[in-house]
């Protein structure tokens, strides 16, 4: 499993903490910064994950910024990406069984360390589930395709 991810200033510290959980596991994780503290745009760093999760070269996505919030927005306009902001257990495994989801947003000024390991190891090892949810993911895609 190949894993990228990402933050601004504001989830710096969470996603240095997460990036070495997910090495310590086994897991493949490439880091696209920000690698300091000096304040950057959320933006640049959610464009950045989401387009190697949109191009195939990732199979999740890993975003921290002040509340994951904004890395959410920007993340979700790159066609194939479903990004979800998590905070507690059950939706890190609802989003992936339900959603699909394929990038994982959290907010540092939100959850702590603690409880972020948690959810970021439920959404990685949660599988989709498909069959109902295949036609409503399947809609969400067809969205990249048309102006509504
Ligand atoms: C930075 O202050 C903050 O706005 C940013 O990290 C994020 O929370 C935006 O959604």
């Amino acid at each position: 499993m190949r894993v990228v991810a990402g933050s601004d200033h504001a989830g710096l510290s969470l996603k240095k903490v997460l990036v070495e959980q997910l090495r310590k596991s086994g897991r493949e994780v490439e880091d696209l910064g920000t690698l300091e503290s000096a304040s950057v745009d959320y933006p640049d760093y959610a464009v950045a994950v989401a387009r190697q999760v949109s191009a195939g070269n990732a199979d999740f996505g890993l975003l921290v910024c002040g509340t994951g919030q904004g890395m959410a927005m920007v993340a979700n306009r790159i066609p194939g990406v479903r990004a979800a902001v998590v905070s507690e257990g059950f939706t890190a495994a609802a989003t992936r069984q339900h959603n699909d989801a394929n990038v994982l947003c959290l907010g540092e000024r939100v959850v702590g360390p603690g409880l972020a390991a948690q959810i970021l190891e439920i959404f990685l090892s949660t599988p989709y589930e498909g069959g109902r949810h295949a036609r409503r993911v399947g809609m969400i895609q067809a969205l990249d395709r048309k102006d509504v």
